[in-house]
């Protein structure tokens, strides 16, 4: 069979690759420590278990609106006034099946082929698939330690052609956990907005980021730019992976281009999950999420420490989400060659920097520390005797 160039222009997600292994390694009777995936080990809030073994009992699980359920849609704009002071029609809020879903359609209803799209590197490397995908011409804008690996205002000038028509950021990152300063994303959707290019802002990690010095939690970039498109999904801080349900938050035009898309290309969002992820915002569920925010914070502190100690240098500390984007230059090993190592010699399933792009890929590995303190201890004692196995002392974290 012939498949179509867009399908083969597709590379595989390393992450899961990774994961693929580590299952083989497992099933062949090995021990790994599974720091390669994105994804909460703690899963739903108890309250979300609850009302969907309620919902499963009670409803006919019937297609709902393409938009999603209007009470999860009012529950999202509420979720926005109370977490971080802003005001969202629920009008705006779209229910998706997972971020991706968000991704998909927000791509479908902006990106025409040959639009220049300014995403930085690195990055989650889905985003740029979906632009990709529809025809986008990505430029991928390299950036380091001194921008916090995010775009900044300078660079999007610097970068910026008469053929740009859009920017996409995550904040905080996937896959160095760190976040763009607040007066960063207002200069950069400013900026965008004066030349009429479009904004996607993805927020999946928005509520595992740290809050200010005042304790003020990270803002959305809503409340700078209320016609940002953003996305979010359920995966993250609410731990439902596997549940597949999402958002975005679109401009009032956009609605209706989106309900149209959503409708032809999968109906709706799992129902079952939208009546289940409800119970996500009762103060109780709330309550056990941010318990599990203040887990991860305790966790990056135990990885960074574990780092420090094994020789490894993190050049940037997160600010959020749950991973960290180590430096393994020291160590004298491409990343994608540490990796294969790690996994092999000392069962630590980690992901290489190429999975995000090209600069100072072959230099960084991304470490999730979304696993248990235990697996975390475990995994770090065998990263340091395999770093030590090496015969290179890392430098100290920059
Ligand atoms: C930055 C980013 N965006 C989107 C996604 C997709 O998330 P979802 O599970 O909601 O589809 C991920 C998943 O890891 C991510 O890291």
């Amino acid at each position: 069979m012939k498949f179509s160039a867009r399908a083969q222009a597709i590379t595989p997600f390393l992450a899961m690759e990774f994961g693929k292994r580590a299952a083989e390694l497992e099933a062949a009777g090995r021990s790994v420590v599974r720091l390669n995936i994105g994804e909460p080990d703690f899963g739903a809030p108890p309250q979300v278990l609850e009302a969907a073994a309620e919902a499963a009992r009670g409803t006919r699980l019937t297609y709902t609106a393409a938009l999603g359920l209007p009470q999860l849609r009012e529950a999202i704009a509420g979720f926005y006034q109370r977490a971080h002071g802003v005001r969202v029609d629920p009008a705006r809020v779209v229910v998706t099946a997972g971020a991706s879903a968000a991704l998909l359609l927000v791509t479908a209803a902006l990106v025409d082929p040959g639009d220049e799209v300014l995403v930085g590197d690195p990055s989650y490397p889905c985003n740029r698939q979906f632009l990709a995908g529809f025809g986008a011409d990505v430029r991928l804008v390299p950036t380091d330690a001194s921008t916090r690996f995010q775009l900044d205002e300078q660079l999007v000038r610097r970068h910026w052609s008469p053929r740009t028509r859009g920017l996409m950021i995550a904040t905080p990152s996937n896959p160095t956990g760190t976040s763009a300063p607040p007066d960063q994303l207002r200069a950069m959707c400013g900026f965008a907005r004066e030349r009429d290019a479009w904004r996607v802002v993805d927020e999946i990690y928005l509520d595992l980021a740290d809050g200010d010095a005042s304790g003020r939690p990270a803002p959305s970039v809503l409340a700078c730019d209320d016609e940002a498109v953003v996305i979010n999904s359920f995966s993250k801080y609410f731990g439902m992976t596997g549940w597949r349900l999402g958002w975005c938050v679109v401009p009032p035009d956009m609605v209706p281009v989106v309900e149209r898309l959503a409708q032809n290309y999968y109906i709706c969002p799992s129902t079952l999950a939208q009546h289940a992820a409800l119970a996500c915002f009762t103060p109780e569920a709330i309550a056990v999420c941010e318990q599990r925010r203040a887990e991860f914070a305790a966790r990056r502190r135990l990885v960074l420490d574990g780092l420090r100690e094994a020789g490894l240098s993190v050049p940037v500390e997160p600010d959020g989400a749950f991973y960290v984007y180590i430096d393994v230059g020291s160590t004298g090993l491409d990343s994608m060659r540490f990796c294969e190592r790690a996994l092999d010699e000392a069962g630590v399933a980690l992901t290489p920097g190429h999975d995000f792009g090209s600069c100072g890929a072959g230099r960084h590995v991304r470490l999730s520390y979304a696993a248990s303190r235990e697996q975390l201890r475990e995994g770090l004692r065998r990263l340091a005797q395999f770093v030590a196995g090496l015969g290179v002392r890392g430098s100290m974290a920059a």
